[in-house]
């Protein structure tokens, strides 16, 4: 199982045991964190899924896709050099601890 902790926007932490190869959203919506909704079930065509990779983490999540991500990220608010789609990232043993920040809401 992969670690991965959620933080809010107001400080709360949600730390989450989720198996390898699902994404972070999925991970995030099967455990009932709020401040992410994953609207299109992951085909990368909502933006509901924004979060901020942890800079200490960019390396292994690598950053935003420019084809299928940053046009989509344009659409959410708040949008930093750390921004992904969690959809897009996919857990594997490599990102076991991997910390995302969410956004104050999706829209
Ligand atoms: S769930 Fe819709 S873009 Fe990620």
């Amino acid at each position: 199982m992969i670690e991965v902790t959620f933080i809010n926007a107001d400080g709360t932490k949600h730390i989450i045991a989720a198996a390898e190869g699902v994404s972070a959203m999925e991970a995030a919506v099967s455990n009932n964190v709020p401040d992410i909704d994953g609207d299109c079930g992951g085909h990368a065509a909502c933006a509901t899924c924004h979060v901020f990779v942890e800079m200490d983490w960019l390396d292994r999540t690598g950053r935003a896709d420019s084809v299928t991500e940053l046009p989509l990220l344009e659409l959410a608010e708040g949008v930093m050099d750390n921004s992904r789609l969690a959809c897009q990232i996919k857990l594997n043993e490599t990102l076991d601890g991997l910390v995302l920040h969410l956004p104050r809401g999706q829209f």
